[in-house]
């Protein structure tokens, strides 16, 4: 008989609705950690091509070659990822949630631990999802449990704007944008917070299914746990886990702004026989309204525009952006405005 506690995870071997096509799993789970995905220290020049460069150029250089780089010394405290890994991994131990599995919540949250991806096969993952802005309404219809969610969370979710911003204005400068340029039109909209279970077979299983990212930029917060791989030259390269670093991913929105100069890799997440891994991934984002299209100053003659202009809205709607609950999210995102 199942023991009552044992959640779906706890099996001796990977069930078919797991297993995913040759073409899509992992294969051999065993690529070397990369170490050429730039870890950038925000406080100081970094060591690279046998000089020191600033912090800008760094992003700059990683944001042209990888579309990923870590960031360290970035101002978030401890003390704050700290306590949203935390309050995260009770939430996943919920014994409660399973009875709310699947309804999304018209409040503007989701929870799964069964998410089907376009393939037909289920990831190797629970996930919650939320809004994030205007972070005060939102804060309200967050989960309410564990009891000190909603504070924890909400102070993330504020250092994470901070860093985002200050990231944004390096990448501005280091583009040749005008300061300010992602000011009004970029916001920590929404949390996707991810429970990887260790799995009995890695080979078989994703974590989540490569794909590319449809923010502006996306930053991850890891803690010790590898797992996520981006797909560089035709190679998956494993992200190395930095003790207290974030990794920042460019998103297409970012990719057609730039006109093509930064790229939006594709990445995934392996799953691992032993450890649990807890990943909180945050989407910075234009408004649904807004109108994304490559910088004007660069686009010229030489440098012809390589993106179309669209409303972000619509580039949602017509790339499932946020997967099978995209228009749940996307409706309590407009009736937010
Ligand atoms: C994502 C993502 C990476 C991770 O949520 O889009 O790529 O490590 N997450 O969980
Ligand atoms: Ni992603």
């Amino acid at each position: 008989m199942e023991d009552k506690d044992s959640r779906w995870f706890d099996v001796e071997f990977v069930p078919d609705d797991y297993i995913f096509s040759q073409e899509d799993r992992p294969q051999n789970i065993d690529v070397p950690v990369c170490d050429s995905i730039p870890v950038i220290d925000l406080a100081k020049s970094t060591a690279a091509h046998g000089g020191h460069i600033q912090p800008v150029e760094a992003i700059l250089m990683a944001s042209k070659e990888f579309g990923f780089f870590q960031v360290i010394n970035h101002g978030v405290p401890e003390k704050i990822t700290t306590d949203a890994m935390n309050v995260l991994k009770e939430f996943f131990d919920l014994p409660s949630k399973e009875a709310i599995e699947f309804v999304p919540h018209t409040k503007g949250w989701v929870y799964t631990s069964t998410d089907n991806t376009k393939v037909g096969v289920h990831l190797w993952r629970e996930n919650l999802k939320h809004l994030c802005h205007p972070l005060e309404e939102c804060v309200r219809q967050w989960p309410n449990k564990p009891a000190r969610y909603q504070e924890v969370i909400a102070a993330y979710i504020l250092e994470i704007q901070k860093l985002s911003s200050r990231i944004l204005e390096m990448i501005c400068e280091g583009l040749g944008l005008e300061p300010g340029y992602f000011k009004d039109t970029s916001e920590v909209q929404l949390l996707s917070s991810n429970f990887y279970p260790p799995c009995p077979d890695p080979s078989l299983t994703l974590g989540i299914l490569a794909h590319q990212d449809p923010s502006l930029v996306t930053l991850v917060y890891q803690g010790n746990s590898p797992g996520l791989q981006v797909l560089k030259d035709g190679h998956w390269i494993n992200v190395g886990a930095v003790p207290n670093a974030f990794v920042v991913n460019i998103g297409n929105q970012l990719e057609i702004i730039s006109n093509g100069k930064f790229r939006s890799m594709d990445h995934r997440v392996v799953t691992s026989p032993h450890k649990t891994r807890i990943s909180i991934a945050t989407f910075v984002n234009p408004s649904l309204d807004c109108i994304v299209e490559p910088a004007k100053v660069l686009v010229n003659g030489s440098e012809p525009s390589r993106y179309q202009a669209r409303q972000y809205k619509e580039y949602v709607h017509r790339n499932k952006a946020f997967g099978d609950h995209t228009v749940t999210i996307q409706n309590a995102m407009i009736s937010e405005s």
